[in-house]
């Protein structure tokens, strides 16, 4: 599944024009298209590996109770099913024995899990700069699983067995993050519904961030999965600023004394910073650090294949052999500044410095979108005589 087959017969072009970040999307399984992306067997598979991740990827709600993750947690004395669980990760026997008691199931990062549903994230990732997250939700007829909410993200709920009745109101709250999340609260909105249907298994539908809604299961059980879509939002660029900052020593100053209520004292520094954030807003450095980030977190995660690993040259950091470590600094800080690098290769060289050797597969996966340039750059690094390639193991 990718982007396209999801919106089907909707196109990419008519989503982002005007849909996305404005309005909710509701697109009926087309006629001899699955979407259903798994069954009750593929959520059996899927809890199955869970027993080996870490307790918080799994909730269960009752009612509008939530179980925090100590009641499905091991302890050394008690093991999970088939002996295979470790203290302090999921002991599915209990998570089975709170779904028999009526407990709804949400499982998060089911993208490392699925590899229908990996692909279909790593589309997105790559089609809309996100990092997109698949979240599993298996719930029971007339056990309501959370109140009326919105979400901080735009979200892709795909049902895939079962029905489950999805309602939309018109209130939004506007440009919602998870940082502000106690602002607008969805029990303060109005009632007024813009969206009412049943979803069957291949519906699919999307709900901005922000939009008020409910989802309520309408057969015995109950099986969907959420994309949710991280955005790179505007408050990042508060994130980066504080780590260029530091290069700059007038934030490093100590701030004058104002708690005598004369502010007059600090208005001069202030302006000053404000004139040095200007500067750094305006700044290529601050949209290159912006790109470089947003290259990190939508670019495929790490897989591994062996062939590659095993054909994979290995380099030494002949860096990391200098004893004298200002040595070693100073030929570092040579080689960053005297080629005014860009951003990714500075990173790259920043990657290589921390470690005693490498192969260029583990470089590649830690870097994939800069894949076409990293032959250039390594063949830099030893013609600088940073590195060298070795002989393999
Ligand atoms: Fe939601």
């Amino acid at each position: 599944m990718d982007f396209e087959r999801l919106l089907e017969p909707v196109t990419p072009e008519l989503f982002r024009s005007e849909y996305s970040d404005r309005k909710p999307l509701y697109i009926p399984a087309p006629e001899g298209a699955d979407k259903a992306l798994l069954s009750w067997d593929g959520f059996e598979q899927a809890t199955s590996i869970m027993a080996n991740w870490p307790k918080s990827t799994i909730r269960l709600a009752k009612n509008k109770q939530q179980l925090d993750c100590s009641h499905v947690r091991t302890t050394a004395a008690e093991r999970g099913v088939a002996g295979t669980s470790r203290t302090g990760t999921i002991d599915m026997a209990k998570v089975h024995e709170l779904l028999a008691q009526g407990y709804n199931f949400v499982g998060a990062r089911c993208e490392y899990i699925l590899p229908e549903l990996g692909a279909l994230c790593a589309d997105l990732n790559a089609r809309l700069n996100v990092r997109a997250t698949a979240i599993l939700f298996a719930s029971f007829r007339n056990i309501g699983s959370f109140d009326k909410h919105f979400d901080t993200n735009d979200v892709f709920a795909i049902q895939c067995e079962g029905r489950k009745r999805w309602q939309i109101f018109a209130a939004r709250a506007d440009s919602p993050v998870k940082q502000d999340r106690a602002a607008g609260r969805a029990e303060d909105a109005s009632d007024e519904v813009i969206f009412d249907e049943v979803l069957g298994p291949g519906d699919v539908i999307y709900v901005p961030r922000g939009y008020i809604h409910e989802a309520v299961t309408q057969s015995d059980t109950s099986l969907h999965v959420s994309i949710s879509l991280h955005e790179f939002r505007a408050l990042k660029v508060v994130d980066i600023l504080r780590d260029l900052v530091l290069d700059d020593p007038a934030f490093r100053a100590n701030l004058p004394d104002v708690r005598n209520g004369d502010y007059r004292v600090i208005r001069p520094m202030l302006t000053d910073l404000a004139d040095r954030l200007a500067g750094l807003l305006a700044s290529d450095r601050l949209v290159e650090e912006i790109a470089f980030r947003q290259n990190i977190r939508s670019q495929p995660w790490h897989r591994i294949d062996m062939a590659e690993v095993a054909s994979s040259p290995r380099y030494i950091v002949l860096l990391n052999a200098v004893q004298d470590r200002d040595a070693r600094e100073e030929r570092l800080a040579g080689y960053l500044s005297t080629n005014e690098l860009p951003l990714v290769e500075r990173r790259v060289v920043e990657w290589i410095a921390d470690r005693k050797t490498f192969s260029r597969a583990a470089l590649a996966a830690e870097f994939s979108f800069a894949e076409p340039s990293i032959d250039a750059m390594l063949a830099r690094l030893e013609e600088a005589g940073l590195i060298a390639e070795g002989r393999r193991g």
